[in-house]
């Protein structure tokens, strides 16, 4: 056969089965027998095996999988998957949504889902068709797990409609079929959470097609403009063919008729006013035990998106969105000993070790008692039974005492001496501090931090190596990590010499961390990730300005930076005008570290050509997915970029298929600008 003819079979045979599928399943009048079926299923099975360029991403086939060994490939997500801010208590839920009310200060309404304790799906569609499928990971790069999820039956690998765009879901499995799998494989898993998360990570698909793994899609068309309330969203993806929430609750100030038509397809779902959150709260909590699967809250989103537009979104999560945790995961344990640790800004923490207990899929057996007010609130001593709990992702800490140690322990009390180097702490706030920067503990906190993940990220110089490197007087502080000589550590156990080489091949490419990450991973006080963000942005784009500005001593320069604070500007002039950080950063420098900005780094000149016009953008674009790639030219061009058409649009970007937007522009008098025009704009200098 021709590779035409294959391909023409190969398309005759995706048609017959997904046709014979329908009528097998759908309308239960099957045409042929089973076996003629088979048939048809193993010669596209074949085919696809022998030619597998010629394969089509929504074949039926995918649902059976493959033998082949996957790789997850990591991908970088178009925007950031963000988590979602959380709160235990209904008042707390109350006062949320009171402020956001009151913060918009518009008639907004609210969604509540279920909030779905599975594995984050990414859905990428394009003209209909499933075309990836990604894991959150960090919410900035997840791995492309494709292959597996095309063998989830619910997951559609045709839409109804040929739209291209972006959706987000819950990967899961029931209850009860987690208990029944899970002790094949001899429990391995924890709970059905990590049960999902690891079959979606299965090296062969075909496997995964064994495991019935379900979905819930409960966002997407992120930045389509046309669609502007959650609850028409919702319903649309059902229309689509997702699978979503079958007891969806909707509550506004007064009952809206226009979603008349969507309750009445949707009979679980249940509308009512503000008043009406805390019952269905209620009752969700009851239902809860009933659902086949688990749910560890609820989420209460903003309806309206030009809303959600405008409270936007923090480094973390969504201004729009509030998860509802059922309750925060607790345990019973006791306290057998109270550590006093020394943080590398010198802040003192007091760690309680327990007995471990298991909460929520971790064992526990440090926790923390924070400072000691907090110690005193809850009258804690050694050998006491306390109520432990996990809150998120945060550390566990120590609720209440339940029973008191009947060894007469009185309320523990922090020391007055640092218990690493001796000296005298001081009190800052709620907390003690170690004033002694030379404390061994400091060191070895911030040298941790400074080659760790997030930060400089020196592969293979772990904390563990950092103890070691310190014990043999290598390394004294962070710059001689670029001066020591790794080949001393050859002999030292545990350093052969394919591990010394590693270290030095990470050190080495740690040289090439942008200045942001420099900056940050300095370690100096209020000087995060955000605040180095802010500084760039507003012009500090080198070490030399910064410090050459903190000499001023002026700190409303600072403060006049939309986010930075007077507490933070004093931190950055007292801390840049310190010799000892002074001369710290300068044998940085000459190790080879990037303190500034380089030039291709720089966002590049552009021409200010969209200077003073205003752009809106409808419908969707071959060379902009997403479409807010081509607002991020405009913004870069010096033009301003809105959500909505108003009477101080300017231009408009229209798409194929375009929205409402058009019509409006076109009665405010804006000018419609097609791709074609588009592109010619930008790649005139
Ligand atoms: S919305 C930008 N809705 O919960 C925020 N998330 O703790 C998008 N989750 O990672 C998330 N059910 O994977 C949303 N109905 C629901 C959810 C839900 C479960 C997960 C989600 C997220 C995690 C946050």
């Amino acid at each position: 056969m021709t590779r035409d003819k294959v391909k023409k079979r190969i398309e005759y045979l995706v048609n017959e089965v997904r046709r014979h599928q329908d009528l097998y399943y759908k309308k239960a009048q099957p045409e042929i027998s089973d076996r003629e079926y088979d048939a048809l299923f193993d010669e596209l099975l074949k085919l696809e095996r022998r030619y597998p360029d010629l394969a089509l991403p929504d074949s039926p086939t995918k649902r059976v999988g493959s033998d082949l060994d996957n790789e997850f490939p990591e991908v970088r997500h178009p925007f950031p998957m963000l988590s979602l801010d959380k709160v235990y208590t209904i008042d707390e839920l109350e006062s949320w949504i009171e402020k956001s009310r009151n913060d918009t200060g518009y008639d907004i309404s609210f969604t509540v889902e279920e909030k779905i304790d599975g594995s984050t799906i990414v859905l990428h569609y394009e003209n209909g068709i499933l075309v990836r499928a990604v894991t959150r990971g960090d919410g900035f790069v997840g791995n492309d797990i494709t292959e597996n999820v095309r063998t989830i039956k619910d997951i559609p690998l045709r839409l109804s409609e040929p739209v291209t765009s972006i959706f987000r879901g819950e990967i899961y499995i029931d209850r009860k079929d987690f208990e029944k799998l899970n002790s094949q494989f001899d429990s391995i898993y924890a709970n059905p959470r990590n049960f999902a998360a690891g079959s979606l990570r299965r090296k062969k698909s075909s496997e995964v097609a064994k495991i019935p793994l379900k979905s819930y899609v409960y966002e997407g068309f992120y930045g389509d403009v046309s669609i502007k309330e959650h609850l028409k969203v919702l319903h649309k993806l059902t229309e689509l063919g997702f699978r979503v929430f079958d007891d969806v609750g909707y509550f506004s100030s007064t009952i809206k008729k226009e979603y008349d038509n969507i309750f009445k397809k949707h009979t679980g779902w249940v509308r009512g006013t503000y008043r009406d959150i805390d019952n269905f709260i209620i009752r969700m909590k009851e239902v809860r035990d009933k659902l086949p699967y688990d749910i560890d809250g609820l989420v209460v989103k903003i309806n309206e998106y030009p809303i959600r537009d405008k409270l936007g979104y923090t480094a973390h999560h969504p201004r729009w969105a509030m998860a509802f945790k059922f309750e925060a995961p607790q345990a019973v344990s006791e306290i057998l000993d109270i550590d006093v640790q020394v943080g590398r800004t010198g802040r003192i923490t007091p760690v309680a070790r327990i007995k471990p207990v298991w909460i929520a899929g971790t064992t526990v057996s440090n926790v923390t008692l924070h400072n000691q007010d907090y110690i005193n609130s809850l009258d804690v001593a050694i050998g006491d039974v306390v109520a432990v709990s996990r809150h998120g992702d945060v550390i566990p800490a120590v609720d209440e005492v339940i029973e008191k140690n009947d060894k007469g322990n009185k309320t523990f009390r922090l020391p007055e001496e640092c218990p690493v180097c001796g000296s005298k702490l001081i009190q800052d706030g709620a907390h003690l501090f170690c004033p002694n920067r030379n404390c061994p503990a400091r060191i070895y906190g911030r040298i941790s931090f400074f080659v760790g993940r997030g930060q400089m990220d020196i592969e293979n110089l772990g904390p563990e190596t950092v103890k070691k490197l310190i014990e043999l007087g290598l390394i004294k502080d962070i710059p001689d990590i670029y001066f020591f000589n790794p080949d001393d550590l050859l002999g030292v156990e545990g350093f052969a010499e394919k591990k010394v080489k590693l270290i030095k091949e990470g050190i080495e490419k740690s040289k090439e961390q942008p200045f942001e990450v420099v900056l940050a991973s300095l370690g100096l006080e209020e000087i995060g990730p955000k605040v180095v963000e802010l500084l760039i942005e507003a012009g500090f784009d080198s070490i030399d300005k910064l410090i050459k500005t903190a000499k001023k001593k002026k700190p409303d320069i600072f403060t006049k930076i939309q986010g930075i604070g007077p507490k933070t500007a004093e931190k950055i002039i007292q801390q840049f005008n310190d010799p000892y950080i002074l001369d710290m950063i300068e044998k940085l420098k000459k190790a080879g570290l990037k303190f500034s900005k380089g030039k291709k780094e720089k966002e590049e000149e552009y021409s200010k050509i969209f200077e003073g016009q205003v752009w809106c953008i409808t419908g969707s674009f071959k060379n902009f997915k997403p479409r807010e790639t081509a607002m991020e030219e405009v913004k870069k061009r010096g033009g301003k970029v809105v959500s909505q058409v108003t009477g101080k649009t300017t231009h408009l970007l229209v798409g194929e298929n375009p929205g409402s937007k058009l019509e409006k522009a076109s009665q405010v008098g804006a000018k419609l600008v097609t791709e074609e025009e588009f592109l010619k704009m930008l790649n005139e200098k």
